[in-house]
């Protein structure tokens, strides 16, 4: 019974993006997937998209061929494990759930926008949406206690949540220092300690931290936000540390994006260009990277893939930060 439920439900979704996609084969809980079917083309197929289509049907394996020969089977490769993302109804933290449910975790994402969340949420296979204000110690302590006990385990947290405020320290008040530091770091420091209570009991567990280039560089108008992401990176290596050295069991390691396309960039630049358009001119010539180039990175952390990786720093920024980087003024 179940089967042919799993069975009906890829056979709608194959529909919906390309029957010749994914075929039957005689198991019913096998899929195949041809690589030189897809588009009908002459070269192996490389579209992002369509291999995210195969990989995201996790009821079953995939058993990928290509000129009639088995290149091998895939499952998820986060098959089976429980995670919590913040900030996960925008951006980073969005592109980062679709992937992990795409690679077959359980994701709960969790985020103060109620209504984009939701919205998010309900557009992914095996995710839930759950109101979450990070900087309170005891939404966290309930939330992470819930999942466990609804989920039987958290195995990932992604810690994604920040605000960025564009002041340097002569322009920073103290609400505007309270904010950021409320949300990135105070947030960040009852996710770390409230995972790691359940995590070390588990004796294993992946904890993920958005940090920034900013922590590296610094910014003259990043003050507050470069302070923030700097005590998160310094927040990291310490739990990794303590895990690593009694034993727990659970990894620690942070993300240092460049500029990345999402709506927080976004208002950056626009603030920028009111002030300093020339700044603004040459924000729009600099890389800028696309968000799951983020998420493939969050998923490498949070798989087994990963197993040594502890209290690492992973710079995704094509070099900005050994080259001459963006410096923008306001
Ligand atoms: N976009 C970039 O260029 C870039 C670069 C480096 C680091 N980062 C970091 O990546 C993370 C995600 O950034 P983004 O670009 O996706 O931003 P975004 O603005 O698109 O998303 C941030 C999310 O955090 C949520 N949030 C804010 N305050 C919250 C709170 N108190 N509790 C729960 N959720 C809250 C927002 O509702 C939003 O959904 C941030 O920590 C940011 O500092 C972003």
């Amino acid at each position: 019974m179940c089967l042919i439920v799993n069975y009906q439900l890829l056979l709608v979704k194959a529909r919906a993006v390309d029957m010749r996609l994914a075929r039957k084969s005689t198991s019913a809980k096998l899929w195949i997937a041809d690589l030189d079917e897809c588009h009908g083309c002459a070269t192996p197929c490389r579209d992002p998209m369509r291999k995210s289509y195969i990989y995201g049907t996790k009821f079953q394996e995939v058993l990928i061929i290509q000129n009639n020969t088995r290149l091998g089977y895939i499952m998820g490769r986060v098959d089976n494990k429980v995670a919590i993302i913040t900030g996960a109804a925008s951006g980073l933290g969005l592109a980062s759930a679709k992937r992990l449910a795409q690679e077959g975790a359980s994701v709960i994402m969790a985020d103060i926008d109620v209504a984009r969340g939701e919205i998010e949420a309900a557009n992914i296979d095996g995710a839930a949406f759950v109101k979450l204000d990070v900087t309170s110690e005891s939404a966290w302590e309930k939330l992470v206690d819930d999942v466990v006990s609804d989920y039987g385990s958290l195995d990932i947290l992604l810690n994604c949540a920040g605000v960025a405020e564009l002041a340097t320290i002569e322009q920073t008040s103290e609400a505007l220092w309270r904010k950021v530091n409320a949300v990135g770091t105070d947030g960040t420091f009852f996710g770390c300690k409230h995972a790691l209570r359940v995590m070390k009991a588990q004796g294993r567990g992946s904890i993920i931290n958005m940090c920034s280039t900013a922590s590296i560089q610094g910014g003259p108008a990043i003050f507050a936000y470069a302070t923030s992401k700097s005590a998160i990176r310094g927040m990291t290596k310490s739990v990794a540390c303590l895990s690593a050295q009694a034993g727990y069991g659970v990894r620690c390691n942070s993300i240092h994006p460049g500029n990345m396309s999402t709506p927080m960039l976004d208002t950056m630049y626009n603030i920028v260009l009111e002030h300093d358009p020339v700044t603004a001119a040459q924000m729009k010539k600099s890389w800028v990277g696309d968000p799951v180039d983020v998420a493939n990175m969050v998923l490498f952390l949070s798989s087994d893939e990963s197993v040594s990786v502890n209290g690492a720093e992973m710079v995704i920024d094509n070099t900005v930060t050994i080259t001459e980087g963006m410096v923008p003024k306001i």
